[in-house]
């Protein structure tokens, strides 16, 4: 018999394994000061690429008052109680009417988190019978939302649709065996390589296939589209969307998150699903100041043309500096190396303390071995200064880099 405590620790996991060098530093590290693209690091003011507020709104003075005046209206504790008992709102319904509106959606359910509300969807949608077909690379929400799935799940190779194909051929022999259904979970924009999902190419094989898809658009709601309102209006194939997610952490810089969809469904959900029913409400001052952050986005549409203008300097200029960015159409903008783990740390360390640059660093496993992804995430906030200052720097680390600068220990002690 083990101890479950001395297995797990000794264990600590894929990540866990580097806390004693990197924590503080490569991981938890302490941004401090307001909320900007200037923030201090390590008793340093840093250029900072890592925050996922897109349009800037974390920070913005009418945010700022409408999160302020509403927690000393209501405190953090109202309402008690999750929404089905006790602690539903005329603010709550608000803000889900609103979401409603601009995603095209004929109703929306509030979700008190968006990782917790994507597994407990996926949980509520399908039973034994039914079957799930997801991309490869979807995010861990969904991948924790199918542990919960007790039938059978396929998988297709990221935006790939002969193996979409392949796998809804499957997926329909079962089903016709099961007599259940089939549920294709992609997301809008992936959050690492900055990818659309082929969203209105699934929509098309509905022409073929009798499936429900769910989008996961936790990145592309607010940046992408005419309007905002996400991935599938980008694409022009919002309608073809069953069940539309979104999560309030990126571009609207909040805590929450909504999914949208027909009445019936979203009554089923508000009746079904376990994260809800079994957890308190969203507190009024993250609803209020959603409702507000809704409204900026919605009608201060300079803030999403600023992101963009930030978006196209920061990835045309890596493109003329001969980067390799991938296969990015949206925000994200991944910057991709080639070096060892070692490498990497040296890398995002010369950046951080010799060119106050502060970004997120990606090894294996999460891209395959021998690359070094520094993943950039543009804001409306940025200026083209920041972006030239950028790029000017990631030249200097990728002549050193190809210069074997990094690999040696001492030299790179001496950084
Ligand atoms: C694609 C995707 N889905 C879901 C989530 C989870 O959302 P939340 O932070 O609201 O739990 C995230 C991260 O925030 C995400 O990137």
């Amino acid at each position: 018999m083990t101890d479950i405590f001395d297995k797990v620790v000794k264990r600590m996991g894929p990540l866990g394994q580097w806390a004693d060098d990197a924590h503080g530093y490569y991981t938890f590290p302490k941004l401090t000061g307001p909320i900007s693209p200037r923030m201090v690091f390590n008793g340093k003011t840093r250029l900072t690429w890592s925050l996922n507020n897109y349009l800037g709104l974390a920070n913005h003075p009418e945010v700022m008052k409408a999160d302020a005046d509403a927690a000393a209206q209501f405190g953090m504790a109202y309402p008690m109680g999750a929404r089905m008992m006790s602690g539903n709102s005329d603010y709550h319904e608000q803000l889900e009417h609103d979401l409603a509106e601009f995603v095209s959606k004929p109703d929306v359910i509030l979700l008190n988190y968006g990782y917790q509300g994507v597994v407990s969807a996926i949980d509520a949608l399908v039973d034994r019978h039914d079957i799930i077909v997801y991309d490869a690379e979807s995010h861990a929400c969904i991948m924790d939302g199918m542990r919960l799935h007790i039938g059978k799940r396929f998988m297709f190779q990221h935006n790939n649709m002969e193996s979409l194909e392949k796998q809804l051929n499957h997926a329909t022999k079962l089903a016709e065996k099961t007599g259940g259904g089939i549920m294709v979970i992609t997301e809008g924009v992936f959050g690492m390589s900055g990818s659309q999902g082929k969203l209105k190419e699934i929509v098309a094989m509905k022409q073929k296939f009798s499936f429900r898809l769910f989008v996961d658009d936790a990145h592309g709601f607010g940046t992408m589209g005419k309007t905002g309102a996400g991935t599938g209006e980008e694409q022009g194939c919002q309608d073809g969307i069953d069940i539309y997610f979104s999560t309030f952490a990126k571009s609207m810089a909040g805590i929450g998150a909504f999914i949208g969809s027909t009445p019936e469904i979203v009554k089923y959900l508000r009746y079904n699903m376990r994260s809800q029913i079994y957890a308190k409400a969203l507190p009024m001052p993250m609803v209020i100041g959603s409702i507000k952050r809704l409204e900026l986005l919605r009608t201060k549409t300079e803030l999403k043309d600023n992101l963009w203008k930030v978006v196209n300097a920061l990835q045309n200029g890596l493109r003329e500096r001969g980067f390799n960015i991938g296969v990015t159409t949206t925000p994200v903008t991944p910057v991709l190396l080639s070096g060892t783990i070692q490498e990497a740390s040296h890398v995002t360390h010369d950046l951080r303390e010799n060119f106050n640059i502060f970004c997120s660093m990606v090894v294996y496993p999460v891209v395959p071995k021998g690359v070094i992804m520094l993943r950039l995430i543009p804001t409306a906030v940025h200026t083209l200064e920041d972006v030239e200052e950028t790029i000017t720097a990631f030249s200097e680390i990728k002549r050193k880099l190809d210069n074997k600068i990094y690999s040696s220990e001492t030299v790179a002690k001496a950084l």
